[in-house]
């Protein structure tokens, strides 16, 4: 396909065509919502572990309590919670997102600190 033409249809198209698989299989929307968290997470995971089991400085995010995580969330999109990076990352995303990923990561256990190998 000339790839020239898609930039003459309206965004609004484009954007409807991409999300209509979405959203024609609405008895599938709890799946497709489930699937959304899991690829959001998996981006907070680049820093804050797998599952949210941080290893190294960032902050532990699993077994956080969701009133808290989503309180925090919402200070870091408003700028009352002063940030490094957080900011970048609350402000992409919706409060239901921030809702279902403080869902997510309070449902994490938690694991022990890994403690240096005694000498
Ligand atoms: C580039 C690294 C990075 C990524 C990616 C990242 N974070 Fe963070 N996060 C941090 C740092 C660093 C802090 C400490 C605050 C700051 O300096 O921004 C933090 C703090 C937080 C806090 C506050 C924790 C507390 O105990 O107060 C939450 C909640 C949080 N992040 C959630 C997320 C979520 C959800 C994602 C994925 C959508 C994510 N982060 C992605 C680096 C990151």
């Amino acid at each position: 396909m000339d790839l020239h033409c898609l930039g003459r249809l309206p965004f609004r198209a484009i954007f409807l065509a991409l999300l209509w698989p979405l959203v024609s299989h609405a008895g599938q929307a709890a799946g497709t919502a489930q699937a959304h968290i899991q690829v959001l997470a998996s981006s907070c995971a680049a820093c804050h572990g797998t599952n949210g089991n941080s290893l190294g400085s960032m902050p532990v995010l699993a077994g956080l309590d969701a009133g808290y995580f989503i309180k925090q969330m919402m200070a870091f999109q408003s700028g009352e919670r002063a940030s490094t990076v957080m900011h970048h990352h609350a402000k992409g995303l919706t409060q239901e997102e921030i809702g279902l990923l403080a869902e997510h990561f309070s449902r994490q256990s938690r694991r022990p600190a890994l403690k240096p190998p005694s000498r």
